[in-house]
């Protein structure tokens, strides 16, 4: 598996596995599959509610865990320093592990400060090899890249090949924090398996429209981690080492970029309001 080295020099492997809306009942067997297939890499959150699962999964794969990248994230309801401090830690023993590789803040919103601030002493403390943020847009990303102690090294954001994130990369690249992307295929919204312009760049590798894309996205430094309750499909979206797209087929794929998110904008007021309606939902009873 190709590895990227975050700043702090972290190896992180370019292809991972993401359990977004993967049920408890499901996650298990998905991660044990996707452990089986070749995955080194899993990411799950506190919020996604399958931690346990993930757990579960590892310890019965028999795999070291030093052989296996593990990533969670902080949800907003557990922002503040000791409420995230307390937070991880209760992570870390659903995930059955005494360290973690990566946590990011999930969202940017509420005590984010304090939040990252466990995060940084987590880190000193040798708990975390990693720390960072998710959904961070370029302007958060330059505020906390600039007042906290420790730069994050990693941002997770939404990048597919209909929101490539090219000016969000660019100020990413410029304080050395690496792009991971989320929904690498925006979850399929807007046709974007059966874009004609992908298709046909799958013909000409003999390759799937979704091994087009995660390879795009790996070519340009980006970690991609894909999700997929079907084994078969897990083994399609490792399977993308033995190609290499040719810059005239990236330009095309440029071309694709809507500059827009397929699913919300973390910077609309009302979808901000929709997110603190969720983190109400979602409260640990
Ligand atoms: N930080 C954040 O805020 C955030 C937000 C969203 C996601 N994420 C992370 O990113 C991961 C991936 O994002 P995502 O799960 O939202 O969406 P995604 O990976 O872009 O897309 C998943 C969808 O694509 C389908 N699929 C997977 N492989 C396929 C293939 N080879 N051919 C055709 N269809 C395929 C899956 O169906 P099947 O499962 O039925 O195969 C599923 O419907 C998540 O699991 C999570 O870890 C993070």
């Amino acid at each position: 598996m190709e590895q990227i080295t975050l700043y702090n020099g972290v190896e992180m492997p370019i292809v991972g596995y993401g359990v977004y809306q993967i049920s408890k009942e499901e996650c298990e067997r998905c991660v044990m599959d996707a452990l089986a297939v070749g995955y080194r890499s899993i990411d799950t959150a506190q919020s996604y509610f399958n931690e346990e699962q993930v757990g579960n999964a590892i310890a019965k794969s028999g795999i070291p865990r030093k052989d296996i990248f593990l990533t969670t994230k902080v949800w907003v309801e557990h922002y503040g320093y000791e409420k995230t401090k307390k937070s991880v830690l209760k992570s870390m023993q659903k995930l059955q592990t005494d360290y973690l590789d990566l946590v990011l803040l999930h969202q940017p919103f509420s005590d984010y400060y304090g939040a990252y601030r466990a995060l940084e002493d987590l880190y000193d403390e040798g708990k975390l090899r990693a720390i960072g943020v998710s959904n961070f847009y370029p302007d958060r990303l330059v505020d906390i890249a600039s007042f906290s102690r420790i730069k994050p090294m990693v941002n997770q954001i939404e990048t597919h090949p209909f929101n490539q994130q090219i000016e969000a990369k660019k100020w990413m690249d410029r304080y050395g924090i690496q792009l991971e992307a989320w929904a690498p295929f925006g979850e399929g919204r807007g046709g974007l398996f059966e874009n004609p312009v992908l298709v046909k760049i799958a013909k000409k590798y003999n390759k799937t429209t979704a091994q087009v894309i995660l390879r795009w996205n790996i070519q340009r430094g980006i970690v991609v981690i894909p999700k997929s309750i079907h084994k078969e499909r897990m083994e399609e979206n490792l399977n993308i080492f033995d190609f290499v797209l040719e810059q005239s087929d990236i330009n095309k794929i440029t071309e694709l970029d809507k500059k827009q998110s397929s699913f919300f904008s973390h910077s609309d007021p009302a979808v901000v309001e929709w997110f603190v309606q969720m983190i109400e939902e979602r409260k640990e009873k």
